[in-house]
């Protein structure tokens, strides 16, 4: 029996072109404390990925073939998978109001999926009492997360959220302004050229989560300097430091992270980089200075704010396969459609 919702027929239409126009469109309307982290946040989680998984023949085997490891489905961290975005202290109103949505949907209003994320957000936001754009991001990943777990899954979780009470009441302009500030090199810095230190910030609610690299050390290098943890217990792809690593030198991908602040601080996508990220899945871009990089080749040349993803693997060649296949079968199917169309022509 076929238990699907219309709010979930609805999702399950919306393939990875309309949530990429949906998100350029909704971008705008992003307070700018979440333009990064909402864009991070669904390079954490694509459909494409999510997608491929569920209509494998042989999951598992695909799992290990993609070399997937650590959390990537975000039927297990509902609540959690978001806890990066400033948003993320609205998620109880944002889930109460979309889950609210969901139940009255009316396919009838035709209204376009960014239409839908405002409307959810705007409400959410009347509720919190708190500007409207500071709660878009987490409702546009709130869709998303119902379209990969669905509504009952989504429903279960119990919506709470647990923050620092001191951080959660720092204000967007705040966590800007730390984001943009660099290390102080002393009262003669401005002379130095070399051992100059950076703050790395790797989870922004954790006020002791930070480790110092030397100037023009890469993020991973940085990292593994910091013992003040048992890394391994609390996530046993991290072998030194909070960041994973295994090659240190672009073969693996385990070491991908996203960058929330200080981008524009890190030295630009080298070749090797640029390939190989394209490669694992994680990003297709040109850009010199992207919101996701490899750690271990992105040299800080300042402070930088970071997040780490639960998960890592090598998606990106099949995925890419896939797609021609997929392309290829539909231009199999148009010749056939084109003689069709002829042949009534001819009939006509
Ligand atoms: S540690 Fe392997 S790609 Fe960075």
């Amino acid at each position: 029996m076929n238990t699907e919702t219309a709010f979930e027929t609805f999702l399950n239409h919306c393939d990875e072109e309309t949530w990429s126009a949906t998100l350029a469109k909704l971008l705008r309307s992003i307070h700018e404390v979440d333009r990064n982290a909402t864009q991070i946040w669904f390079a954490f989680y694509p459909l494409s990925l999510f997608r491929a998984l569920e209509q494998a023949e042989d999951r598992e085997k695909l799992e290990q073939q993609l070399l997937l490891q650590g959390d990537f489905e975000l039927k297990n961290q509902i609540d959690t998978s978001h806890s990066f975005l400033y948003g993320h202290r609205f998620w109880p109103e944002v889930k109460r109001d979309l889950e609210q949505h969901a139940d009255n949907f009316d396919q009838s209003e035709r209204k376009s999926l960014a239409d839908q994320i405002l409307t959810v957000a705007r409400s959410a936001a009347k509720t919190s009492k708190r500007d409207e754009s500071l709660l878009v991001g987490i409702t546009a990943a709130g869709f998303m997360t119902i379209e990969q777990t669905g509504l009952a899954a989504f429903k279960s979780a119990p919506g709470t959220i647990s923050l620092d009470q001191k951080l959660t009441r720092k204000s967007p302009e705040q966590i800007l302004r730390e984001r943009a500030k660099d290390d102080s090199q002393g009262l003669l810095g401005f002379l130095k050229t070399v051992n100059k230190q950076w703050t790395i910030t790797w989870n922004e609610n954790d006020a002791k989560a930070r480790y110092k690299l030397r100037e023009g050390q890469d993020l991973a290098w940085g990292a593994a300097e910091d013992q003040t943890r048992d890394w391994r217990a609390i996530d046993s792809r991290r072998i030194e430091g909070p960041i994973p690593v295994e090659c240190r030198s672009a073969s693996c991908g385990t070491c991908w992270v996203g960058v929330l602040g200080g981008a524009e601080k890190l030295a630009n996508v080298g070749a090797r980089e640029g390939k190989k990220i394209k490669e694992f899945g994680y990003i297709e871009t040109a850009e010199p200075k992207p919101l996701i990089r490899l750690a271990c080749q992105a040299q800080a040349q300042g402070a930088v704010s970071i997040v780490i993803p639960p998960w890592n693997g090598q998606f990106g060649k099949y995925l890419r396969a896939l797609r021609e296949d997929q392309t290829a079968s539909a231009e199999v199917i148009s010749p056939k459609t084109n003689s069709e169309a002829e042949r009534n022509e001819t009939v006509n």
